[in-house]
C-alpha cells in the first residue's frame, strides 16, 4: 500500500505550502509544491529572454527543462536542469511572472504531464492551483485552502521582511490580490474550489489548527 494521493489548492499565501510540508511529514508522505515548477519554468524563460506570450517559445523551453526536487532533511531544494534555483524563484518579481507564463497552454501542458508522473504511484500530497480539478480530479482526498485576502498579504509582507525583502503593506496586499485575480480568471486551468474538495478558511485558525483538521479528515478517508 503506497497511499493515497491529496489535493491541496486555494491562492497564494493561503498556508499551502507550510501545511503541505507538515502534513506530509505527519503522514509520511512526499510533497511536491507544483508552484515551484511553474516559477522554475518563469525563470528560466526570464533568463534565456523569451516573451511570456510566445508559446512557440516556451514549449521549446519546456521540452528541454528537467525540474526536481532534491530532498534536504527538513528542507526541499527545487532544482532546473540540475541547478539550485530555490531562493531565485522566490521573488515577488517571479511571483508575478509565474502567474503570467502559468496561464500559457504548453507551459501547463508540459507541467501537467510532469505532475501526474511525480504523483501516480500515490503517497503524496500536491499542492498547487489545479491540483484537485485538472492534474488529479480523481485525488482520493482534496483541500481548498483560503484566507482573506488582507491575511493572506499580511502573511506574505512577515515573509518578506523576515528575508530582507522591501515591500509595503499595502503593496503586499495589492499583488497577493492581482495574482488572484490572474490565476483565477484564466482560461486554461483557473483556481478554483473542486466540487469534492473540504474548503478551510484559515484567516483565523493556527497552522497547528487546521494541520489537525486536514490530518483528521485523510486518516477517515484512508
Ligand atoms: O504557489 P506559488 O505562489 O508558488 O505559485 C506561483 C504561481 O504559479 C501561482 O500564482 C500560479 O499562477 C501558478 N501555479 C499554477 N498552478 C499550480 C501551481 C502554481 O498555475 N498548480
Amino acid at each position: 500500500e503506497n497511499g493515497v494521493i491529496v489535493a491541496i489548492d486555494g491562492p497564494s499565501g493561503a498556508g499551502k505550502s507550510s501545511l503541505t510540508k507538515l502534513l506530509a511529514k505527519r503522514l509520511g508522505y512526499i510533497h511536491i509544491d507544483t508552484g515551484a515548477m511553474f516559477r522554475a519554468v518563469a525563470l528560466s524563460a526570464k533568463r534565456a529572454g523569451i516573451a511570456s506570450d510566445d508559446d512557440k517559445g516556451l514549449a521549446e523551453l519546456c521540452q528541454g527543462l528537467e525540474i526536481s526536487f532534491a530532498r534536504d532533511g527538513e528542507t526541499c531544494r527545487v532544482l532546473a536542469n540540475g541547478e539550485d534555483v530555490s531562493s531565485e524563484i522566490r521573488t515577488e518579481e517571479i511571483g508575478l511572472l509565474t502567474s503570467t507564463i502559468s496561464a500559457r497552454k504548453p507551459v501547463r501542458q508540459a507541467l501537467l504531464e510532469m505532475q501526474r508522473r511525480m504523483g501516480a504511484k500515490g503517497g503524496v500530497i500536491l499542492e498547487g492551483r489545479d491540483i484537485g480539478t485538472v492534474v488529479f480530479p480523481d485525488a482520493e482526498v482534496k483541500f481548498f485552502l483560503s484566507a482573506s485576502a488582507e491575511e493572506r498579504g499580511r502573511r506574505r509582507y512577515l515573509e518578506l521582511a523576515a528575508r530582507g525583502e522591501s515591500a509595503t503593506l499595502e503593496e503586499t496586499i495589492a499583488k497577493v490580490i492581482q495574482r488572484d485575480r490572474q490565476d483565477e480568471g484564466r482560461e486554461h486551468a483557473p483556481l478554483k474550489q473542486a466540487e469534492d474538495a473540504v474548503p478551510i478558511d484559515s484567516t483565523s485558525l493556527s497552522i497547528e489548527q487546521v494541520l489537525e483538521l486536514m490530518e483528521r479528515t485523510v486518516k477517515e478517508r484512508l
